[in-house]
């Protein structure tokens, strides 16, 4: 059954593992590393190295409780990524690595005294290499994919098709056929002020970026697990998509918000 922990992330994650519960997919959205204070919780610590020694034990931790076969994907920005990025490699091994993945939007100000900083990275780690991932789970139009520098045609069934000659060879990309998404990612955009899907809770993500992760990373009847959840939106997608979950959270606001969030699913609850 569906599992959340209201609670310090570490203490969940023990807490899941003396259950013996385990998840193919985790993901997780910590603190930046700010130096603010949000509304429902604080990103502030006695020194960076409180900091990084919470987000190691977090990530030893979420490691052990993944499959043999796993994934891990960390949201985190240009403050913590290097370091943390290290960190994962220690722990998963260099060759658990996948990807960087540059989430790009638009929304905030613009700055003067250096290049605006408007993308999150998100890195992704395997534990083997026979972990689960299909990007074709969640294909990008081609439309959207490719430039206009290919030929247009139109075939006898009248679908429409871009071509390029090759090596002697003609390729046909129809557009009604989606295309893998890359590293890049600029189609979602960052939720507006007045977003329908917007619960209030600070920094909250979108759905069609979890919904990504979910549907490449994990299989349906598959477990994920996210001990920052905030309003839940990882946990959300998990359960639109068939997946089950394994929750956590510090703030009681973000209990509140899933609950708002998935009226009436059951859920089992758990206080650290
Ligand atoms: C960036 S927000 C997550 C937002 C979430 N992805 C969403 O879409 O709403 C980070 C969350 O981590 C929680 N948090 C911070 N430190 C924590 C800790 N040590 N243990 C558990 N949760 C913590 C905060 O309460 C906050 O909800």
């Amino acid at each position: 059954m569906d599992e959340f922990f209201l609670g310090d992330a570490r203490a969940a994650l023990r807490h899941f593992l003396n259950e013996g519960r385990r998840a193919q997919l985790c993901y997780l959205d910590p603190p930046f590393c700010t130096g603010r204070d949000f509304r429902v919780y604080r990103d502030r610590y006695p020194s960076d190295e409180d900091y990084y020694a919470m987000m190691r034990e977090v990530l030893q931790g979420a490691y052990e409780l993944l499959t043999r076969d796993g994934n891990l994907f960390l949201h985190i920005d240009w403050r913590a990524q290097a370091r943390l990025r290290l960190m994962l490699e220690e722990i998963f091994g260099a060759a658990g690595f996948r990807n960087e993945i540059i989430w790009s939007y638009r929304s905030g100000g613009r700055a003067r005294t250096h290049f605006s900083r408007k993308h999150d990275t998100i890195l992704f780690f395997a534990k083997s290499p026979a972990s689960y991932f299909d990007a074709m789970q969640d294909p990008l139009p081609r439309r959207e994919a490719r430039g206009g520098h290919l030929k247009r045609g139109v075939d006898e069934d009248g679908r429409v098709f871009r071509a390029v000659r090759a090596g002697g060879k003609l390729y046909r990309y129809y557009e009604d056929e989606g295309v893998p998404a890359s590293d890049v990612w600029t189609d979602i955009p960052h939720l507006q002020q007045l977003d329908p899907e917007r619960v209030g809770y600070p920094n909250q993500k979108p759905l069609r970026l979890l919904r990504r992760i979910v549907r490449c990373a994990s299989r349906p009847g598959d477990t994920v697990l996210d001990v920052f959840a905030g309003s839940g939106t990882s946990l959300v997608a998990a359960h639109e998509l068939g997946r089950a979950f394994l929750g956590a959270d510090s703030a009681p606001e973000a209990l509140a918000a899933l609950q708002s969030r998935l009226p009436g699913a059951p859920l089992r609850l758990t206080r650290g």
